[in-house]
């Protein structure tokens, strides 16, 4: 009998837990769902784009820097969608559209509808579509969709972060030694390369191994879902940052530039990690940041 009650006792829970999980995954916040709805359209066209990369059409807009005709279709898709719904909202997007227009806006997407273009081109499995949604400075919405996989992170401010129906958190590793940190490497502009070699060097050292896989916003995606315990990247813009960062904090996670400060969105530095391990980063990387050129200057424009 008392332990027929227990079971009862039992299950009520998890229902309830379900519940609430499921509420706050359906219960979408209605700026979140339009995010969500174009990403997934972005997602289909690079999906398309993916199928004969052959036929695709790339031009250079700088040194190893290139963009295909299907960042731009993605780029027009994402924000037909969005203002379709919010048609007083400004844009931020990599490709240009209404690029820095109204950057003081209340209501500020920040988008970059194909991150890894470099991987997308060479048919590397590994790039994503990145929308954040930033209100009055705060990023309050973010979408990172990685169309190979399916894979759909999003984060309300406030309400968690969720990879496709389940809550995600940033990992519990304590000790540097025992992690697995993502970085990007400065592939355009060689001018740091030194500095960048002597921070691999001493990560390299100090943790359990070092990826690089090419696509920022899903690297920021996967500390929030714990595959890696941090990651760090210099030369980075608004648009690789924006919707991982929200990941991140709604996933228990911390985010800031070489020293721990805020100014990691506009600013081009991001060291990203649990809060044991973000210290533990920051003592190891941000002596490292007086050998560095600017890093907002390595950020293409
Ligand atoms: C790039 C990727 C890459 C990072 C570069 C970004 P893109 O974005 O996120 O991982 O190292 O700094 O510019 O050009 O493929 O959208
Ligand atoms: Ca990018
Ligand atoms: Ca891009």
């Amino acid at each position: 009998m008392q332990a027929n009650a227990g079971r009862m006792r039992g299950s009520d829970l998890l229902c309830a837990a379900l519940r609430t999980c499921q509420a706050a995954h359906f219960i979408m916040h209605p700026m979140l769902s339009t995010a969500v709805k174009a990403a997934r359209r972005a997602g289909s066209i690079i999906n398309r784009g993916a199928r004969d990369l052959d036929r695709l059409t790339i031009t250079a807009k700088g040194p190893k820097d290139f963009v295909s005709e299907v960042d731009r279709a993605a780029e027009a898709a994402i924000v037909e969608i969005l203002l379709a719904t919010y048609p007083d909202h400004a844009i931020l997007a990599e490709e240009g559209t209404a690029k820095d227009a109204n950057a003081d806006a209340e209501y500020l997407w920040i988008i970059d509808p194909l991150d890894g273009t470099t991987n997308f081109l060479h048919g590397f499995p590994q790039y994503c579509v990145s929308i954040a949604l930033q209100h009055k400075g705060q990023v309050t919405q973010g979408v990172v969709y990685d169309p190979v996989h399916n894979d759909l992170f999003t984060a309300t401010r406030g309400r968690g972060a969720f990879l496709n129906d389940h809550r995600m958190r940033v990992s519990r590793r304590q000790h540097l030694k025992d992690c697995l940190i993502g970085t990007g490497f400065p592939f355009r502009d060689g001018s740091d390369l030194e500095a960048y070699v002597a921070m691999m060097r001493a990560m390299m050292a100090a943790s359990a191994g070092i990826r690089r896989p090419g696509a920022a916003a899903l690297d920021l995606a996967y500390v929030a879902a714990g595959y890696y315990d941090g990651f760090w990247e210099v030369g980075l813009n608004a648009w690789d940052v924006a919707a991982g960062s929200l990941l991140i904090t709604e996933a228990g996670g911390l985010i800031g530039d070489l020293e721990g400060e805020n100014q990691y969105l506009y600013g081009g530095e991001v060291i990203t990690a649990n809060p044991r391990i973000f210290a533990q980063m920051i003592k190891l990387l941000g002596p490292f940041r007086a050998a560095l050129g600017s890093p907002t200057a390595l950020a293409k424009k």
